[in-house]
């Protein structure tokens, strides 16, 4: 009689680290806020949601080359090849095994972050149409570059939705083509894998050296880089 085919054993492990959770999160929550509040002419508000989204920005980025190994740039982001070869896999219908985002996954994360970099430089140049109102690096600028700074920050916003778009649609399309769950990951920070992928996490101390020092950098952005 054949031997029965061993079933490999799924295992449940940690893939996303608390701080790349709460950043994403915040992020979500927070460029919704940025956007209401800039409709309905909260500029004040709409100003330090936009700190906070530079804190979690500039975070996410030093998390990128400090952090726990899923969140690190070197381990995700990889070269044209790489991108190519897994693009061609995407009509296959099974759930990938990568520990963490794929190799198109990254670009993503890249065009996402790069984009919201470039929507909060543009509005801290940005002024408003009768130059009441602007971000704490208008007067650096005269009134027309200010304008120009805002109608950058108009258009920047609008490719952050396209990204938004593509994105939110990405997970959807792996959710019901792929059957593979990336939601539930980002809120439990644990996901099944045939073997454990023996991911490495930083300590909670760097995480919060990290914020404190992503927290003064926005705090000092918010003061028009002055003392
Ligand atoms: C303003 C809206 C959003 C922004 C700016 C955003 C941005 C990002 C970024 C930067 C990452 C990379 C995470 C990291 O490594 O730090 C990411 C991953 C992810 N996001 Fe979002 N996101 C948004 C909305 C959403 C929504 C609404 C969902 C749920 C439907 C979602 C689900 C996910 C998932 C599942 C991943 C992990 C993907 C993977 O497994 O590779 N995101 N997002
Ligand atoms: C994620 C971050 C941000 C998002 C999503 C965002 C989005 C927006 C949007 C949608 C508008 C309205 C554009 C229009 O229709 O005229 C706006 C206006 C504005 N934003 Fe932001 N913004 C962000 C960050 C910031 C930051 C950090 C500052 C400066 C501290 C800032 C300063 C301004 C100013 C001064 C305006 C008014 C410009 C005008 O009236 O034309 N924004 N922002």
């Amino acid at each position: 009689m054949a031997e029965p085919r061993a079933v490999e054993a799924a295992v449940r492990a940690k893939l996303w680290d608390g701080p790349t959770r709460l950043v994403h999160w915040g992020l979500v929550v927070l460029i919704a806020f940025s956007w209401w509040s800039a409709e309905t002419g909260r500029l004040t508000w709409h100003r330090w949601s936009g700190y906070a989204v530079v804190g979690l920005v500039v975070f996410r980025i030093i998390w990128g080359f400090v952090g726990s190994g899923s969140a690190r740039f070197s381990r995700f982001v990889r070269g044209p090849a790489a991108v190519a070869a897994y693009f061609r896999t995407l009509p296959n219908r099974s759930p990938t095994d990568v520990p963490g985002h794929n190799p198109l996954g990254a670009l993503s994360v890249l065009a996402i972050l790069a984009l919201l970099a470039v929507q909060v430089v543009t509005g801290l140049f940005a002024v408003d149409l009768d130059g009441f109102e602007g971000g704490p690096l208008s007067d650096r600028v005269d009134f027309d570059t200010g304008r120009r700074f805002a109608a950058w920050h108009e258009l920047s916003f609008t490719g952050i939705q396209v990204l938004v778009a593509l994105h939110v649609a990405a997970v959807i399309f792996y959710l019901v083509y792929k059957r593979n769950n990336l939601i539930g990951p980002m809120i439990s920070g644990r996901r099944s894998f045939a073997r454990d992928p023996g991911l490495t996490f930083a300590p909670a101390w760097l995480a919060l050296l990290v914020a404190v020092l992503a927290g003064a950098f926005a705090w000092w952005v918010s003061k028009g880089l002055r003392f």
